[in-house]
């Protein structure tokens, strides 16, 4: 079956307009992690509110103590219809280093069929064609087959701290029977993708104070405890030789994986050795005994992700630092909670924190794993909508990233969370020359309109 005609016809005669405001919505450097960019991030959220407006939806901009929450409403289904709430985020990640990239990061570009813009796979570009489905609904047939919420955060980059309790405090205007998300990737070109699960995360940062401040190396090395080795040697009990976690109780929680998920999973044709070129690293680590795709969808890690300590100019400085630092963050998977792995965390720390120096773990953010129940009709409608628009049906995948808010949605709502994405792997999300493939935006774009037909006929659970 193709995609229904009156649709197609609407976005492909709209398809230079529907460009040109991807493009003015990609030049609002929505940067959330910058206070200095808060009037564009708070621009952005207008702009999301205009859109949605445009596209025959009402919209209210939320403010909340952080960035503005963005809500969009069409009711006309009727109460006893079913609603469907479509999550994005229109906030980015900083664009630095700016140097690094071919064409400015809030300049969108094409080249090669690529879009290159700081947002434009993560995730505006994909929030995006969710709007323009709609609006091609709403343009052509004036109607939906079910009633639709909007909701577009600026926090995700950040961790969206104030978007838990936005819908805590808000579940009667978001009471909804099915969430639908954008903001992942297909596992490879021309091959749709239905996400099964994603990781989790906790973020630490460890802070260890040495003497109370730097001292000559000569004068007190040996007999002061240097805080740069204190906080190697705490660094260095995260893990064994096996690249286990060894923090006590770690993996208490995990659960055992779906024998059918994973299987489905071995059945993916992934080259190890593509992905280690494409990551430019000299060999593939981790957890002995799994494989890639394994230990990134379905195992929890400990990174190191910044370290900081002592004199790092050019040149020799003979110092004993006064201080050490490390972000640390761990990726979680079900059913690890992250209050649970900072208590861990902290007493893991404390305990092999040497004496002579004080160690400190602050959490910084963090967000639960989520793994989806793929049955029921709102992903066959998935699969239907995906096989109609780009012509291949799709497969199932698991993820290695995080969406704090997916764990929320399912427990504060009650409603199954669908995640597909229209990234591709190698897109440079939060990395210099970010690109969103034009070829995936345009059948995206169609799968999704699609996908409001399929969940018309078949229903939504
Ligand atoms: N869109 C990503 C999540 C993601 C990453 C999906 C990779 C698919 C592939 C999201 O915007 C993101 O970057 N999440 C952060 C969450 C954090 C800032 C709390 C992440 O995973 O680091
Ligand atoms: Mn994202
Ligand atoms: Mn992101």
């Amino acid at each position: 079956m193709p995609v229904p005609a009156d649709l197609d016809q609407y976005l492909a005669t709209h398809d230079a307009r529907i460009q040109r405001e991807l493009f003015e919505y990609l030049r609002i450097p929505s940067v959330s992690a910058r206070s200095e960019h808060d009037a564009d991030t708070a621009r952005a959220a207008e702009w999301t509110a205009d859109s949605l407006r445009q596209a025959g939806l009402t919209a209210t901009v939320h403010q909340t103590a952080g960035h503005p929450v963005v809500v969009g409403e069409w009711r006309g289904a009727g109460p006893s219809a079913p609603t469907v709430l479509v999550y994005g985020h229109y906030d980015v990640q900083p664009a630095e280093p700016l140097e690094l990239w071919t064409s400015p990061a809030f300049e969108p570009t094409i080249r090669d069929g690529r879009l290159y813009a700081r947002g434009s796979v993560d995730d505006k570009g994909q929030l995006f064609l969710h709007i323009k489905a709609l609006e091609a609904h709403l343009a052509v047939r004036g109607t939906l087959p079910v009633n639709v919420l909007v909701l577009a955060e600026g926090e995700e980059e950040v961790g969206s701290a104030h978007l838990a309790p936005f819908i805590a405090s808000h579940t009667d205007l978001l009471r909804c029977d099915a969430v639908i998300i954008s903001d992942s990737a297909m596992f490879a070109p021309g091959q749709p993708s239905i996400l099964s699960s994603l990781r989790g995360l906790a973020y630490f940062q460890i802070d260890v104070q040495g003497p109370a401040q730097d001292l000559h190396s000569g004068s007190y090395g040996g007999a002061v405890v240097n805080p740069a080795m204190a906080l190697a040697r705490i660094l260095a009990t995260l893990h064994d030789a096996t690249g286990r976690v060894a923090i006590p109780g770690f993996y208490d929680a995990v659960d055992a994986w779906d024998a059918r998920v994973l299987a489905q999973m071995k059945a993916l044709p992934f080259d190890a050795e593509h992905f280690r070129a494409e990551a430019g690293s000299p060999a593939l680590g981790g957890e002995h005994g799994r494989t890639v795709l394994e230990q990134l969808w379905t195992r929890p890690t400990c990174e190191v992700n910044g370290l900081l300590s002592g004199y790092t100019g050019e040149g020799a400085k003979t110092v004993l630092p006064a201080k050490a630092m490390a972000k640390v963050s761990c990726r979680l998977v079900p059913d690890q909670d992250p209050a649970e792995i900072e208590r861990l965390m902290k007493a893991h720390v404390a305990s092999v924190a040497p004496a002579g120096v004080v160690a400190t773990v602050t959490h910084l953010h963090g967000g639960r794993p989520w793994r989806a129940d793929l049955a029921g009709p709102l992903y066959d409608a998935a699969r239907r909508a995906l096989a109609t628009a780009f012509g291949r049906e799709p497969v199932i995948t698991g993820e290695g990233g995080s969406i704090p808010v997916v764990g929320d949605f399912q427990r504060v709502l009650g409603a199954p969370v669908l995640l597909v994405g229209f990234g591709l792997p190698g897109e440079n999300a939060h990395a210099p020359d970010e690109w969103l493939s034009m070829e995936n935006f345009t059948v995206g774009m169609r799968a999704i309109a699609v996908l409001w037909d399929e969940l018309g006929t078949g229903g939504v659970r």
